[in-house]
């Protein structure tokens, strides 16, 4: 198949562009580059062996969309690009909702005016907000506690009214993904310093930061760190062939989670991360941030069933192929 790819040249993007072509799908990446790497888009090209169109460019240009429809014509699109830090989507509400819910509008308008049906999109486990209880299945009431979350939610409900007479969309909410390519060929690479419990552990291991903050040791879970379903970004980019695979005319809107339906804590990923280094990382103790949850862990029932994909890799190999690709590439790409 002809997949077009937003944000390819991201964390989560150029995991799955090199499954895509390692299973033979053609791919082709629009990015602004914002929080991407244009090293990553020659590695993914390295490691599949195969050639990987790009053009530098938003999702909010029309004509930035039109070119790269015209090029490639697409027959199918994974919709990766966005902005994702929670902390900056309350700082910056506007600008999380013109790209992430104006810039999927822009997009879906693409694809109808080039005959495009068929999207999977990257949604979050955090439009469930507070968990009601767990795990987390696709039936748990909605309710993001954040601007960022508010955004994939709108794009779900979009893509609700959207895929008809024949369009399809399949969205899947990630739980936490984490770990790199085991090849330590891409991984990881934020911009800014980490917002996420793997990639800033991993900048400790290296010592470009000096000590892991633990946001609270007091909730109610087995060492009081918080818990959550850290997700191999390899099992998360399979979870996306497997969906294009399962979309067809009829398939109309469908949302799964994607997720282990594992928890672990920060504490015991610290220590899983320490093991695979040989030695103890330090850490502090600090006071909570405000808007996380105690547990956040996923069903991900439906998506073995319906998808015939489940999560194969364990933590141990999330953390090793993080040390891998922090260890071989310690300023990320250099950029
Ligand atoms: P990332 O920042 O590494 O990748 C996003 C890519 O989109 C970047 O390469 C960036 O340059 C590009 N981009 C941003 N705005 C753009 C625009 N206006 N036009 C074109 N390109 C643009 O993030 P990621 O971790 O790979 O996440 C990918 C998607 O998955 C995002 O939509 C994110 O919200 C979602 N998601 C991520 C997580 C997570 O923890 N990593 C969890 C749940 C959902
Ligand atoms: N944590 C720390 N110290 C840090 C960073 C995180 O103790 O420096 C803790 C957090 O308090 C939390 C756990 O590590 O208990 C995981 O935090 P992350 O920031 O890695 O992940 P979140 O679960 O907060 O959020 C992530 C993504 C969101 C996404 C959500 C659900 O950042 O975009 O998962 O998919 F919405």
């Amino acid at each position: 198949m002809r997949v077009l790819v937003t944000g390819g040249a991201g964390y989560i993007g150029s995991h799955t562009l090199v499954e895509l072509l390692t299973e033979g799908h053609e791919a082709f990446v629009i990015d602004n580059l914002s929080n991407g790497h244009e090293k990553a888009l020659s590695r993914v090209k390295q490691l599949a062996n195969k050639d990987l169109g790009f053009v530098k460019g938003d999702i909010r240009d029309r004509d930035a969309l039109d070119q790269a429809f015209s090029e490639f014509n697409p027959e199918a699109i994974i919709h990766f690009a966005g902005l994702k830090a929670v902390g900056e989507s309350v700082e910056q509400p506007l600008i999380y909702y013109e790209t992430n819910v104006a810039g999927s509008v822009e997009l879906l308008k693409a694809m109808d005016a080039h005959d495009c049906k068929k999207i999977v999109f990257s949604s979050s486990a955090t439009v469930y907000g507070t968990p009601q209880y767990l795990p987390l299945d696709e039936e748990h009431p909605v309710s993001p506690v954040n601007p960022y979350g508010q955004t994939k939610l709108m794009v779900e409900n979009i893509l609700k009214d959207w895929a008809h007479d024949g369009r399809s969309a399949t969205a899947l909410r990630y739980f936490n993904p984490v770990g790199a390519h085991v090849s330590g060929r891409i991984g990881e690479d934020p911009h800014d310093i980490p917002n996420n419990l793997m990639p800033y552990i991993a900048q400790v291991a290296i010592g470009k930061r000096e000590v892991l903050q633990i946001f609270g040791d007091d909730y109610e879970t087995r060492d009081g760190t918080g818990e959550r379903d850290y997700i191999h970004v390899t099992d998360l980019a399979k979870a996306h062939i497997a969906a294009l695979g399962v979309m067809n005319e009829a398939a109309g809107f469908a949302v799964y989670n994607v997720g282990t339906g594992q928890g672990t804590t920060v504490k015991e990923l610290l220590a899983a991360y320490g093991k695979t280094i040989g030695r103890e990382l330090p850490f502090e103790t600090v006071q909570r941030r405000s808007g996380d949850v105690a547990s956040s862990v996923a069903s991900p029932q439906k998506a073995n069933e319906t998808l015939n994909w489940s999560a194969t890799l364990s933590v141990h190999d999330a953390t090793s192929s993080s040390w891998n690709w922090q260890s071989q590439n310690p300023d990320g790409y250099g950029q």
